[in-house]
């Protein structure tokens, strides 16, 4: 069965009906790049997820770029981070011609705790590149608190975790960068997009010029509009805005945001349930101190690809979220000895849970499940 005939997806892209009304005046304006929308957009994404800085970026993938980047990442050094993750999350690394360097996680929750990062650290190690599987909330607290100890930075991929919560605030406080992504599949989208947090206004500033070739706009134009001949571009920059159709897009979305994410973690939250202790299929560990954003529903089962099998025959959308990173040939090719990886690649895969599953797509994914396979 093609993805598109499933009758439960695994992932559906949300459009807010506004969005129509809304993109015309914007079509019509003369202006498409970067403008008034993104930092309309920027300062109410801001208030929603209760960070101090969000720059709006054409996508996760140059925002993560950039947050390494910000985080002192150059040639040569070294990144920690687990080979669970989105290849778009580790990629990032590799552009910056920096290395990666493999740690294992926990295999209850598929994300790495301190102590795998710890004996990992070198004199090389510019940060640790942190991505929350599919929402679930990775350690940050302890985490972060061998970074500092450390003098090392914290990048964190919250791409697939808007609405996830530690310590009873959304995530994007702790961590010296926190991203989030509007891929189409998001929670909330904006066809391509992303935003980058952080708390420190100064970094905030240079990602604004970074984000457009390193130029400050306030000062590049002499008063009479022409360019200033004595501007200077002190950093080169690269070129990841987000322009205003995407914005107008965020804009139109983000009032939807607190009902999605509580859909997501309501069918999330009946799934730790319903799925208890059925023979063979092991619920993840999620922390008592956060709430997962549940981007799908993360879970380990024996004999996974059976039970993927069996979920797609039956009209429901089900995979292995993501492969481990490791054995690609761009990173080496050689998967590495990481026991807590292996077990969990071994058995993880994702169900729906997002907004489109109502009461009665849940208990048919889990009468599914509950019958055996
Ligand atoms: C965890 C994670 N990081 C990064 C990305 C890449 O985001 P983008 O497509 O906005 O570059 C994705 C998916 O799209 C993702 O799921």
């Amino acid at each position: 069965m093609s993805m598109a005939q499933l009758s439960i997806p695994l992932f559906k892209v949300f459009m807010a009906e506004s969005a129509h009304a809304a993109l015309k005046p914007v079509l019509e304006s003369g202006r498409l790049a970067i403008g008034r929308q993104v930092a309309e957009f920027e300062s109410r994404l801001a208030a929603w997820l209760g960070a101090s800085e969000t720059v709006a970026l054409g996508d996760a993938s140059g925002a993560l770029t950039l947050a390494l980047y910000l985080s002192g990442v150059r040639p040569g050094d070294e990144v920690i981070t687990s080979p669970l993750a989105c290849s778009a999350t580790v990629s990032p690394i590799a552009n910056l011609f920096a290395r990666p360097v493999w740690c294992d996680v926990d295999p209850l929750t598929g994300m790495p705790d301190a102590e795998n990062i710890a004996e990992l650290i070198t004199a090389k190690t510019r940060a640790i590149l942190l991505y929350h599987w599919s929402g679930d909330v990775a350690n940050v607290g302890s985490i972060m608190a061998l970074a500092r100890q450390r003098g090392i930075k914290v990048v964190e991929d919250a791409s697939e975790a808007l609405g996830a919560e530690w310590h009873g605030h959304r995530l994007g406080v702790e961590a010296d960068f926190t991203v989030y992504s509007f891929y189409a599949t998001k929670h909330i989208n904006t066809g391509e997009g992303a935003a980058l947090l952080t708390a420190d206004p100064q970094m905030a500033k240079t990602a604004r010029h970074l984000r457009r070739f390193g130029i400050d706009t306030a000062k590049l134009r002499l008063p009479n509009g022409d360019l200033d001949p004595s501007f200077d571009i002190p950093l080169a920059g690269f070129n990841f805005p987000m322009n205003e159709i995407a914005a107008t897009l965020g804009l139109e979305q983000l009032p939807h945001a607190s009902g999605i994410v509580a859909s997501h973690r309501a069918n999330g939250q009946y799934y730790d349930t319903a799925l208890a202790e059925i023979p063979d299929l092991h619920l993840l560990k999620r922390r008592e101190d956060s709430v997962s954003g549940f981007w799908t529903y993360a879970l380990r089962a024996e004999r996974r690809d059976d039970l993927i099998r069996k979920l797609l025959s039956h009209g429901i959308g089900a995979q292995r979220l993501h492969l481990r990173n490791d054995g690609y040939s761009c990173f080496g090719g050689e998967a590495q000895q990481l026991p807590g990886v292996a077990a969990f690649d071994a058995q993880n895969l994702s169900i729906p849970c997002g907004w489109w599953v109502g009461d009665e797509e849940r208990e048919r994914v889990t009468e599914c499940i509950r019958a055996g396979w």
